[in-house]
């Protein structure tokens, strides 16, 4: 088993949550968002649940910052909800939303514990998904406006902050298989949304420069190797892997998109503008990696794609709850694949974790023993890259509650 000082100096540990999933959305003045209407189309979420209540995180935050805090966390990665701060997505703040979050913030840094803030962790207010969310460009300037109202009020105190959460499941969830809000099934569209969500990520973070100029920035990518099924996959794995990594992590790190996708980039001339890949490539102070398995593609007859990606190849291999294969080696790949390709950018794991479907007993404790060796193996895979001069600053656990887990409700632990 690991201990801290096998880390390097400085090294953090922390827990991840996000604002939609654990906060309970129906208090505080804030304001409906996309996650609300896409939950109350029937068939779309598990069980019919919602983020309403969901762990109620909103009124138990002191007791639930003590659990971070007897855990002995370093940090607590949460995020801010745009519909709490601006209920309709631009305008005037919530102020019972801002007051909110300088609580929470000065409850953590009271508990000695750092605050990592993510901006953008799925929620989009209802009036700005009416106005066409993140197809139009208009969502990026009011998505900067939004982090500038968070930074005026948290810059202070919160100097650790992610820009966007996972461009690619928003992306890929949202607007081609549809499985997550706004539900679309547009794979034309898709990559305007991308777009634009790297923009957002570029326009909030010179916002954050100018108005918090020590603080650290960076986006959270969800990074893994993209396996072929079979030898007849190969090609289309590499073209896939530029669609789902490099699409997001090459216009952030190096300035450029990948070339595949550069190619299709002259059906979008009125998407892509002169100055937007300067705005997006500006240097930032890490990368979040969000890491749980890998991705296998195979062909597929799907209309439009003609490929399908899954997570899982082998029924004989672990998985987890979610039915991902267990593949702590895919990690280290991950991780070396960003040192070498981006000439070891600053990183930190902003989520890694397992849901497993384990129960309370009698006398209240877990036996989470598969957890354990799920984690076990895969800070194994981190400390070897450590060890082989990754620029690894910590180590995230998501998650810190059972919570909403998206479009399967509150069934996953
Ligand atoms: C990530 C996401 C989290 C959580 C997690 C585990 O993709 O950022 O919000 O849902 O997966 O399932």
């Amino acid at each position: 088993m690991y201990k801290r000082s096998d880390f390097p100096d400085g090294f953090t540990f922390g827990a991840s949550t996000a604002a939609y999933q654990i906060e309970g959305h129906s208090f505080g003045g804030a304001g409906r968002t996309h996650w609300d209407d896409f939950a109350a189309t029937p068939g779309n979420v598990v069980r019919a649940e919602n983020g309403a209540k969901a762990c109620d995180h909103y009124h138990r935050w002191e007791s639930d910052l003590d659990l971070v805090q007897a855990a002995g966390f370093d940090v607590y990665r949460f995020s801010t909800s745009w519909a709490r701060v601006l209920p309709d997505g631009r305008g005037a703040p919530n102020p019972e939303g801002l007051d909110y979050y300088e609580r929470l913030v000065d409850g953590l840094l009271e508990r000695g514990i750092r605050p990592f803030a993510t901006l953008y962790h799925w929620d989009v207010p209802w009036f700005e998904q009416q106005n066409g969310g993140w197809e139009g460009r208009d969502t990026v300037w009011h998505f900067a406006d939004y982090a500038e109202a968070v930074a005026r009020s948290l810059g202070d105190r919160v100097k650790h902050c992610v820009t966007i959460n996972e461009p690619l499941t928003i992306v890929n969830a949202g607007y081609i298989s549809g499985d997550h809000a706004p539900g679309r099934r547009n794979p034309l569209r898709a990559f305007r949304v991308a777009h634009h969500l790297l923009l957002a990520h570029g326009a909030s973070l010179r916002r954050l420069g100018v108005l918090v100029p020590d603080a650290e920035v960076g986006p959270a990518l969800n990074l893994f190797p993209v396996i072929p099924r079979g030898r007849a996959d190969v090609r289309l794995a590499a073209r896939i892997e530029a669609l789902v990594n490099r699409l997001f992590a090459d216009p952030i790190l190096a300035g450029r998109y990948p070339r595949p996708v550069q190619r299709l980039l002259s059906l979008y001339r009125r998407t892509l503008r002169a100055g937007d890949l300067g705005l997006i490539g500006q240097p930032v102070d890490f990368v979040g990696v969000n890491h749980y398995s890998h991705i296998i593609v195979e062909r597929s007859w799907l209309p439009w794609i003609g490929f399908r990606l899954v997570r899982s190849t082998d029924p004989n291999a672990m998985h987890t709850d979610m039915d991902w294969q267990i593949e702590p080696r895919s990690f280290l790949d991950t991780l070396t694949w960003l040192r070498e390709r981006y000439n070891n950018p600053a990183v930190y794991i902003t989520e890694n974790g397992a849901a497993f479907d384990d129960h309370v007993e009698a006398d209240g404790s877990v036996r989470d023993a598969d957890r354990r060796d799920y984690l076990e193996a895969y800070l194994f895979m981190l400390h070897r890259a450590v060890e082989a001069g990754s620029a690894i600053r910590g180590y995230f656990v998501w998650s810190l509650f059972d919570n909403f887990e998206w479009a399967l409700g509150l069934s996953k632990r």
